[in-house]
């Protein structure tokens, strides 16, 4: 997606939780293209430790994935001082935009989120308010910044849906207010499978820990994970219906590479899976290399992590409280 220079620039926003390191369905289906985008776009990306509270987690490791997860932000190259780079929570405008929101959605179609079904079986004994109410929040993350283009993968896609029509909605009712924000998503690793199961997303929950490569797992791990990746019994590398361990291979293999799929059967024609798993493993053991070398510098020095949080904070503030004031006033709240 190129951008005119002479046209105004758009805004691009996305966010991520903190709840571990990123898989490489994250890196894939979301990471690669913020960084893409970061040259070219008024970016803004920040760590959601909000939503990451959604789910019962442990305070001491949220504060610890949250500084990881911004370092690791850092270390994508995104571009900080141009762009902003912020976490969720130190933007209070976010939370205050979520609640008028949540007066403009209704119920039944919040209870439609597919996510929040899966989430609610998952996690059966703690079902919040916080983890239903959970696409608000991201429509407003992405609404109060009037972000045109939202870079995540499939897996958003309906959250997306929703906060374009909570801002249709909004927009009919008072006025011009919010930009109508079009998803991003990539045509290729927009949904990366699980290594151990290729018909269930790569998931940072998975309790199985060869089903997801981490973003910051050393070349020996990658390795091993690629090797015990579940297949088929063809051996044959071609990208076909029900082969979804090998399309999933493929898919990681052409991200990573650029190789379309016919060129890769035709490299791999007549070679084992064997042959086939140890290129896909090398391959994203060369993507990763960058973003892990530039994050061993980056986490070393925590005060800069810190600055970085609070100048992106600073800029988010200013950029968010010029919505937020918009929504106020339209609604009909008092501003004294
Ligand atoms: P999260 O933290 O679950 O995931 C971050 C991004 O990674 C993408 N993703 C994947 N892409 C391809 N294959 C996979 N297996 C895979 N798993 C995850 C997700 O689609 C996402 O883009 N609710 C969001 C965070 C959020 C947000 C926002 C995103 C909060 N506010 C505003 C966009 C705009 C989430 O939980 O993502």
């Amino acid at each position: 997606m190129e951008q005119n220079v002479q046209e105004p620039k758009q805004r691009v926003l996305s966010l991520i939780q903190p709840t571990s390191v990123p898989t490489l369905g994250n890196y894939l289906g979301a990471l690669k293209n913020w960084k893409k985008m970061a040259r070219d776009y008024d970016c803004i990306f920040g760590v959601a430790d909000l939503h990451a509270l959604t789910i019962r987690v442990e305070p001491s490791m949220l504060r610890k994935q949250t500084q990881e997860m911004l370092a690791l932000l850092l270390a994508l190259d995104l571009d900080a001082e141009k762009n902003i780079v912020f976490v969720q929570s130190h933007v209070h405008t976010h939370s205050e935009l979520s609640w008028l929101l949540n007066c403009y959605t209704q119920f039944g179609e919040a209870s439609r989120m597919t996510q929040f079904k899966d989430k609610s079986r998952k996690h059966a004994d703690n079902v919040t308010v916080g983890l239903f109410d959970y696409p608000v929040l991201m429509a407003a993350d992405i609404l109060i910044y009037q972000s045109n283009y939202v870079p995540v993968g499939v897996d958003q896609k309906q959250h997306l849906e929703l906060a374009r029509n909570i801002a249709e909605r909004f927009n009919g009712i008072y006025g011009q207010t919010f930009t109508v924000p079009e998803p991003f998503i990539g045509t290729k690793g927009a949904k990366v499978m699980s290594l151990q199961d290729p018909t269930a997303k790569m998931s940072k929950s998975d309790p199985n820990p060869k089903a997801s490569v981490s973003v910051l797992d050393s070349p020996d791990v990658i390795v091993k994970k690629f090797k015990s990746a579940v297949t088929d019994s063809e051996a044959c590398v071609r990208y076909a219906e029900g082969k979804d361990g090998i399309n999933n291979l493929m898919t990681i293999y052409s991200c990573c590479t650029g190789l379309d799929y016919a060129q890769i059967e035709s490299d791999f024609a007549g070679k084992g899976y064997g042959d086939f798993k140890m290129a896909v493993a090398e391959a994203v053991i060369e993507e990763l290399r960058p973003l892990q070398e530039n994050y061993n510098h980056v986490i070393a020095d925590k005060a800069c992590i810190s600055d970085c949080a609070k100048k992106g904070a600073e800029k988010a503030l200013y950029v968010t409280q010029k919505t937020l004031r918009k929504v106020q006033k339209k609604v009909g709240l008092w501003q004294g």
